[in-house]
């Protein structure tokens, strides 16, 4: 066994923690919840290698704590907001992530509550469920249709270009919004049109937002950008909850200043505000966008082969920095 020692912040699909721990010191069996600040803290002094997830702040105290020994911080996600980039670059840390293997299960939920939302699944479920309903209602839970409408991708990555693909079967319109227009023939490839952010929110009937969680695009979902979308628009998100005024689109919601919102992410994980909670239209998901059992194991093989590339010297398939 070498005497490098790596940390596993949890028991996670297709990591291999066993194999691992017959190579590396790795200490005790990840958890099966969220490790603890402290007991994080504590594991990772003097680790080489940390495979952690969306909700392990690998913040400067973290690094710190690991100190001179630590090569890479393997993100089991593709959202690297939970870790201190810049700090891991200073420190000479790399800092990986696991794109690619989930933008389809992603795009698929995306789509999911779009679909979702426009019919109310949630409220009508929940009517049914308690027992409320008395028979086929002419007037009940009306929804807004889906086919040939105008639909908004905010953040055109890979995700978001799935989206788009996706959209093609409803014969939508697609308009996106990024930092930057993509290059003409990506633009074409994707059947979309660039808009700014303002136009994109006044003209879509559904609103998805896909970007990833940057000082930019912190509260990017404003009170006054909400105001602008149409009062049958629906809005998506599953990108990061602090993209979204969550008190804001809670009030449009019961105000009936927006028709439905499907929610994925949220901004003070695992609480959902309590507003969100009792507005209606809401379809609200427990941070689903990457759970199918293929893909949170490939996203597991990926965050492994990160981290085993750094430390034994090799370029690892998907960094960040
Ligand atoms: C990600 O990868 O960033 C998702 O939010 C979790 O799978």
């Amino acid at each position: 066994m070498e005497n490098r020692s790596i940390v596993v912040t949890r028991r996670l699909p297709g990591v291999p923690f066993d194999s691992l721990a017959k190579r590396f010191r790795a200490g005790d069996p990840p958890p099966d919840g969220p490790m603890g600040r402290e007991e994080l803290l504590r594991r990772v002094r003097g680790a080489s290698g940390i495979v952690c997830t969306l909700a392990d702040r690998v913040d400067a105290e973290t690094l710190e704590s690991a100190g001179p020994a630590l090569k890479v911080v393997s993100n089991y996600a593709v959202g690297v907001n939970n870790v201190d980039v810049a700090e891991a670059t200073r420190r000479g840390v790399r800092v990986c992530n696991t794109p690619d293997v989930l933008t389809d299960a992603t795009a698929d939920l995306g789509f999911a509550l779009l679909l979702g939302a426009a019919r109310k699944f949630s409220d009508a479920e929940r009517f049914l469920r308690e027992g409320r309903w008395s028979g086929w209602d002419p007037w009940g839970f009306l929804g807004v249709p889906v086919l040939r409408k105008t639909l908004g991708i905010v953040g055109m990555g890979k995700i978001g270009s799935a989206l788009a693909r996706r959209a093609r079967g409803f014969s939508m319109r697609v308009l996106y919004h990024s930092r930057r227009p993509l290059p003409p023939e990506r633009e074409a490839e994707a059947q979309a049109s660039y808009r700014d952010l303002d136009a994109l929110l006044s003209e879509s009937d559904f609103v998805v937002l896909c970007v990833p969680l940057t000082a930019e695009t912190r509260g990017l979902m404003s009170r006054e950008r909400l105001s602008r979308m149409k009062p049958t628009a629906v809005l998506v998100n599953i990108a990061r909850g602090e993209v979204v005024d969550e008190a804001a689109l809670a009030e449009a919601l019961s105000s009936g200043r927006l028709f439905a919102a499907g929610l994925d992410v949220y901004e003070r994980e695992p609480v959902v505000h309590p507003a969100l909670l009792a507005a209606p239209s809401a379809v609200l998901l427990p941070h689903l966008g990457s759970a199918t059992r293929d893909t949170r194991e490939a996203m597991g093989r990926l965050a492994t082969e990160n981290l085993l590339a750094v430390l034994e010297g090799r370029e690892p398939p998907t960094p960040v920095n």
